[in-house]
Parts: structure tokens; sequence; C-alpha cells
């Protein structure tokens, strides 16, 4: 029997405030509605999103909430108007939109839209109201305009991409976010070229997929930064052509100093993939004078600011950020497939540990572990 139309109730991961566990419970899913989809969501990853979110941090999180941004399903139905997508389709819902319509998606200079920007901020879908309620019948928040821990979901259209629908779900959920953004900040932002020298600090999934996209454009030396020992074999196999822990400097010397030492005069581009502001000015004056450009990735905390002396831009360093790499969800997630088909772009590699959609909470625990890059869940 078709659920098209009609309230679906299945299990979702609710979270009713910061730094409480989620709570698994049955939902219900509203109908689409004009220019909506609902998927059914197969498989989930755990970012550091979601848990900057729940941990109370974000100052524009609300409760309660669905959260999870990195998934990939299944359409369910459609409502009226949607032409991008049909039921049936493999998907990936995108946090960041594109409308191909909007003075940003016009401009030809950002992946940024801003056809959803307000609403999504909000919590709620473009018409202002929310897909979700609890058996309480109270409305519960969408999240970065995708909710993916919950097995089915409503996003508008202009958020979903369809998908080669041979690609596996649990293992290209993770283009929703992570490692995208790394490799499209590598690729894109950046446009690395070959030769250049890179330096990454922080070695999670995003640093790491920066790795893999430098590696890709074939930079002659890839610096991976990270306080962590145990982060070096994993980074050497992402590309790291050396790993250096700051911690473990002789006395005196500063990872800025070290970095500018090991590339005679500093490097062509570097990431922050922490989130630190100490660390993202630091890459900054890790660059090469004239040219070095570091790229920001990392979300700092809330109320944090990041500082330099202006001499440092003065003297030709560029300061930019990368937001989903640069990517063009609609436009440029098949390529991202096909590399990742074509074994060019690694997914799996990423993937510490499966578990069932049930032990949700654990895999938020999985990302202390010091070894986690990602946890996927399956519904
Ligand atoms: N801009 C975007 O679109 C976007 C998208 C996804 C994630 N993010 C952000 O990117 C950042 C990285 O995400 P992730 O999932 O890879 O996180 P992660 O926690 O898995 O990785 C962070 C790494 O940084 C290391 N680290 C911490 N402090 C450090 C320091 N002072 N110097 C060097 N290394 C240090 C940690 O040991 C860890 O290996 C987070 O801030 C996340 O919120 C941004
Ligand atoms: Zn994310
Ligand atoms: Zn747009």
């Amino acid at each position: 029997m078709s659920t098209a139309g009609k309230p679906i109730q299945c299990t979702a991961a609710v979270a009713y405030a910061a730094k409480q566990p989620l709570t698994i419970e049955t939902i219900t899913v509203g109908a689409p509605r004009a220019h909506e989809v609902r998927i059914k969501i197969l498989n989930t990853a755990i970012c550091h999103t979601d848990a900057y979110t729940l941990s109370g941090a974000d100052p524009e999180g609300a409760f309660p909430v669905v959260l999870g941004h990195e998934g990939a399903g299944i359409v369910e139905s459609v409502g009226p108007d949607v032409t991008n997508v049909k039921v049936g389709d493999h998907v990936i819902p995108l946090y960041t939109a594109e409308c191909g319509k909007c003075k940003f998606c016009l401009s030809g200079k950002t992946n940024l839209c801003g056809s959803v920007r307000d609403t999504q901020g909000r919590g709620v879908m473009p018409d202002g109201t929310s897909r979700f309620t609890n058996s309480k019948g109270e409305p519960l928040l969408h999240f970065m305009g995708c909710s993916t821990f919950s097995e089915y979901t409503v996003v508008a259209d202009v958020s979903v991409v369809a998908i080669d629908p041979t690609a596996p779900f649990e293992s290209v959920c993770l283009l929703g976010c992570g490692v995208t953004t790394g490799y499209g900040a590598a690729t894109k932002t950046a446009n690395v070229q070959k030769g250049d020298t890179v330096a990454v600090f922080g070695a999670g999934t995003v640093g790491l997929s920066v790795a893999q996209g430098a590696q890709r454009r074939e930079a002659s030396r890839i610096i991976i930064v990270d306080i962590n020992d145990n982060k070096e074999k994993v980074s050497r196999e992402f590309g790291a052509t050396d790993f250096v822990n700051p911690t473990k400097l002789p006395a005196g010397q500063t990872i800025v100093q070290k970095l500018i030492e090991m590339t005679d005069g500093g490097l062509d581009y570097t990431f922050d993939c922490t989130g630190n502001v100490n660390v993202m000015r630091d890459a900054l004056e890790a660059c090469h004078k004239g040219w070095g450009t570091s790229v920001i990735i990392g979300v700092a905390a809330a109320g944090k600011e990041i500082s330099t002396r202006p001499f440092q831009l003065v003297t030709g360093r560029v300061w930019k950020g990368s937001a989903f790499g640069g990517v063009k969800g609609r436009s440029e997630m098949g390529g991202l497939i096909k590399d990742y088909q074509n074994k060019k772009l690694k997914v799996d590699e990423f993937i510490t540990a499966r578990r069932p959609f049930a032990e949700i909470n654990d895999g938020f625990e999985d990302l202390h572990n010091g070894t986690c890059l990602r946890t996927v869940l399956k519904f």
C-alpha cells in the first residue's frame, strides 16, 4: 500500500536538550508539500557538527530537533511541483542547497545558495512549518535542511540530489558532508596544483580528505599536523608525506617555525580542519610570503574570533574559508560518486565503525575515542 500523501510513523533519534543523549522514539513524518521530497533514509553517519549542536556550544542550535546531515536513502514520495527527483530515486540530502536561480547560484563565484537559507537556519521547511511531530503532537525542528537521524525525512527539492543507483548507500552517505568538504576544499576552494606544498591541520575525516584531494592534484608535499600521534599511520595512508605533532617539537620551536623551516619559507596552501582559532592563526602564518593561501574549514566555538597581524596579509598571504568544500551538490555530486566508483576517491576507508541505528548514542561516544573517523548507522 502506498504511503504517498499520508503521514508516516517511524523511528527517529530526537535531541530534546543540549548535553542529553538522543531519545529513540516513534515520530510522525508529514507528507511532502509543494517542492518537498520525503526520503527513506537507509544510512547516516555522525559528523562533528551534529555533536557540536548537541553539546549546546552552537548559539543557533535549537531543540527539540532531529539532527543528522550525512545520509543517503530512497525517495518515498514527492510533493507537487517536484521535477528534479522522483519516487524510487537513490538520493543524498544536501545541507548546501542549489536552486540554480538565486543571486548566489547565478554568480558563478560560490556554492552557497540563498533559496532556503533563512528557514533552514530556523529549523523549518521553506513554508515555515515542520514535518516532524512526536507522540505528544509536539513539532520537532529540522536540522541543516537534512535531519537524517530519522528513518524518513522531508527536505526541500533544492536540497537533494539523485545519485547512481549502483552506489552503496552505506558508503556514499559520507559524501553528504565530511569527505566532500575536505576533498572540495583542496580541489575547488584552494584548487591545489601539481607541485604545490600543502599543510593540513587536523587529521579527522575532513583533514584526511583534504590530503587525498591534494594527493590527487599531485602536491609535492602534504604535511599533516595533529596533536594525536595515533593519526600518523592513517595520515600517511591518505597521502601525507610528513606528519608533525606540534606538542612534541623541541623546546622553543613553534609549529609555524617548524613548517617554514621544512618548506623553505612556508606553504603554498594550508587548511584548518580543527575549528581551533589559534590553529587557524598558525595555519595562516605558516603560508609562504607573497602567495600562500590558508583555508578555514573548521567550525569554531561560539564567540571565538580569529586574529593575526595585518602585515601577514599585506605581505601577500590570503585567508579564505570553505563550506561543503565549495561543491555545488546538485551539479557536482555525480562526479564525486564516479570518482569513488573509479577508486579515485577514498570513502570506505573513513568508516571506522558500523552500528544499527538504535546505537546512535554509542556512535556519538565513538567520536571521542581518538581513532574514530566516521561511524555509519544503518536503519
Ligand atoms: N566548513 C564545512 O563545511 C565543514 C563541514 C564539516 C565539518 N566541518 C568542521 O571541520 C572540522 C573537522 O571535522 P572532522 O570531522 O574532521 O573532525 P575530527 O574531530 O575527526 O578531527 C579533528 C582533528 O583535529 C585534531 N586536532 C585537534 N586540535 C588540534 C590542534 N590544536 N592542532 C592540530 N590538530 C588538532 C584532532 O586530534 C583530530 O584528529 C570540525 O570543526 C567540523 O565542525 C566543517
Ligand atoms: Zn558535517
Ligand atoms: Zn540558489
